[in-house]
């Protein structure tokens, strides 16, 4: 079907105003809404631009259906509303267009929900129907800001003198934590790229190469447990420099960060970003990235609760653990049963109780006050800076990671509870100089905290001769130049100083149990071009996923991302991953397991049985 003549648009559905009022115009747009009015239809026409309200006549529709979705074009001239029917809460909504006639330039089926704003169905509906729940104006917005803040932050780095390269999705594995998509190859039967985790190595190779100051807007991939924050395939502001300390790097970011808010959001970002190393955070905050929104730090009761009569308290800072606290203001309200609540939160990450304490001068009342009694009640509330009125609140226990974690978990859960947090704040944070290395009871072997290629604070690794399989190993004491940047609680980006001499990076392999030949197999081209002259460089990625997120407020990933996936990493509206033709796996040299079969047979008969 040829759709004839003078069809186009001469507007958008989201540009007219009362001045275009007595103008001949031609709109495009889909049936968002129709009125039927007595042998007169209103017709709400949409588009990613707005909505315009069209008046259209019987004899103008004739035989028309008009359904919801036809996509339709209509002439007609702007008329103004009178004074009454004015919609204040539409940009269009002084004027409405008198049609002189109508199209239907493309049908549509009955949809599965209604594309309206505020849309309740089940995510996997809506998944599934991507396309039409990309049509909803909240999604087209998340979209339209994801592209005005990406390339803002393209332009901040290229007024910096950074060099946008790409590197390659099909190549070999980037050790970042997480199991790697693989990818076989045709013409190398039983040999398989991996698709990169992040372009970290290649980056690297680039600062080798000379080209000083790289970035890109890069597709990275990980197979791992997903979570709101977290999905398959993700995008990163991936960056690296060379001859640069960590300030250089800070500077950099604060200067993007600064511009790419006013530029996409006309929101100022304040700098110099603050900036507290990793201990210190975990010591004010339980947590590696703090929310800086609200206050209520933990306090080190270590030395109280070592001459308290309280067995759990004095016992656990004998046992080498710590005792600490946070005071709720005005938290006396809250009742036995809230209390038990919070009690809980904290169980979940470890903890074996939560003792509490209504702080008085005669020594106030809950499970704590016969240890602290009339005589010691002043010392401890001026410890805990709480007044009559607080809660403090308490966690005991002979592993300190125990204490710190569960205790900042409550204060995050206790900072939303009572609203302390204001989500168009924006508290940015960095944090640095994380532990080199962290040790896996499971597997029995240390791990890079961040990854292979940070540098030590040492680079001597504290002069080495250590027993590697031993968890206490003073290598664990050893502190790297990584930092993270922290907003509202969230780690948005991380980064660090790398090495730049191939001995010390070999010295991190073999920490990591990674004998001399599994280091020239998997990263001897970088241990190689590391002894060509590598320059000191360091680099840093954010998660551009999250920050578009976080700075629209969200907390999923997911509505910022066009076609995302399932927590169980599926594409519902493609419908993959999916099987494939004998022949095609026979093309790349793979047979099924008869775990996969079997799997696969289980489902065809489940999708028989439903059908
Ligand atoms: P890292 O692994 O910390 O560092 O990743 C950097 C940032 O990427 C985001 N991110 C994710 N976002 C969505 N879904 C995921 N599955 C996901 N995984 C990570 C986070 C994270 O902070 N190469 C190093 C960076 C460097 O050292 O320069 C790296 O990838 O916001
Ligand atoms: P119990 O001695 O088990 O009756 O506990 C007395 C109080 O101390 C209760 O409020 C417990 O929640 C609390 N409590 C028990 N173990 C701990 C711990 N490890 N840290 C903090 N409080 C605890």
């Amino acid at each position: 079907m040829s759709l004839g003549e003078g069809w186009q648009r001469t507007h958008t559905c989201g540009d007219l105003r009362s001045e275009h009022a007595g103008e001949s115009v031609t709109l495009n747009g889909w049936v968002a809404a129709r009125r039927d009015h007595g042998g007169i239809y209103f017709v709400d026409l949409r588009d990613r631009y707005g909505l315009t309200q069209v008046v259209l006549s019987e004899e103008v529709v004739g035989e028309l259906k008009l359904a919801p979705e036809d996509v339709l074009c209509v002439r007609g001239e702007v008329r103004l509303r009178e004074e009454r029917n004015i919609n204040p809460n539409r940009e269009t909504g002084e004027v409405e267009v008198l049609a002189t006639s109508v199209e239907v330039l493309s049908e549509s089926k009955l949809p599965p929900f209604e594309i309206i704003d505020d849309l309740d169905t089940g995510v996997e509906l809506r998944l599934k129907y991507r396309f039409l729940d990309l049509r909803r104006a909240p999604l087209q917005k998340n979209l339209i800001h994801r592209s005005r803040f990406i390339n803002a932050m393209r332009r901040a780095f290229e007024a910096q003198d950074f060099a946008e390269v790409e590197t390659p999705i099909l190549t070999k594995a980037t050790p970042e934590g997480a199991r790697d998509y693989l990818v076989p190859s045709r013409v190398r039967p039983g040999e398989f790229y991996a698709l990169p985790q992040s372009p970290q190595i290649f980056k690297q190779l680039l600062m080798v190469s000379g080209l000083d100051r790289y970035f890109q807007v890069a597709r990275c991939f990980r197979d791992e447990d997903l979570r709101a924050d977290r999905q398959p395939e993700f995008t990163q502001l991936d960056m690296e420099m060379s001859f640069v300390e960590e300030d250089d790097i800070f500077q950099v970011w604060e200067k993007v960060l600064v511009e790419t808010f006013a530029d996409a959001m006309d929101t100022e970002v304040k700098t110099p970003i603050t900036r507290m190393r990793y201990s210190e955070a975990m010591e004010r905050f339980g947590l590696d990235k703090p929310d800086l929104r609200f206050g209520m730090e933990l306090v080190a009761l270590d030395d109280w609760a070592r001459a308290c009569d309280f067995g759990v308290f004095s016992g656990a800072v004998e046992a080498g653990g710590r005792v600490m606290g946070i005071t709720v203001e005005g938290g006396t309200s809250l009742s036995r049963k809230e209390i038990t609540a919070l009690e809980e939160v904290v169980k979940t990450y470890g903890a074996k109780g939560l003792a509490f304490w209504k702080p008085a001068a005669d020594g106030g009342t809950g499970p704590l006050a016969r240890f602290v009694g009339e005589e010691k009640a002043a010392g401890l509330m001026e410890l805990m800076g709480a007044k009559e009125g607080d809660l403090c609140l308490f966690v005991a226990d002979s592993r300190e990671r125990v204490v710190q974690r569960s205790l900042g978990e409550l204060r995050v859960h206790l900072g939303k509870a009572l609203k302390l947090t204001d989500a168009a704040e924006f508290c940015f944070l960095w944090v640095t100089h994380f532990p080199l290395f962290d040790w896996d009871d499971e597997a029995g072997r240390w791990f890079s905290t961040h990854h292979p290629f940070t540098a030590p604070e040492d680079w001597d690794l504290g002069g080495g001769g250590f027993d590697l399989n031993d968890p206490k190993s003073p290598i664990g004491d050893q502190m790297s130049r990584s930092y993270d940047l922290v907003m509202n609680g969230w780690e948005l980006g991380s980064g660090s100083i790398r090495i730049h001499r191939s001995d010390v990076q070999q010295r991190v392999f073999e920490v990591l149990g990674i004998g001399e030949e599994e280091q020239r197999q998997k990263f001897g081209f970088l241990i190689d071009a590391l002894g060509y002259g590598a320059p000191p460089h360091g680099g840093f990625a954010v998660g551009l996923d999250r920050l578009v997120a976080l700075t629209l407020g969200m907390d999923n990933i997911r509505d910022v991302i066009a076609f995302p996936k399932t927590a169980s990493a599926a594409d519902l509206m493609c419908d993959a991953p999916s099987t494939v033709e004998d022949y095609q796996l026979n093309d790349v040299h793979i047979a099924l397991s008869p775990r996969a079969k079997a799997a696969l047979d289980s489902s065809e008969s489940d999708s028989e049985a439903k059908a």
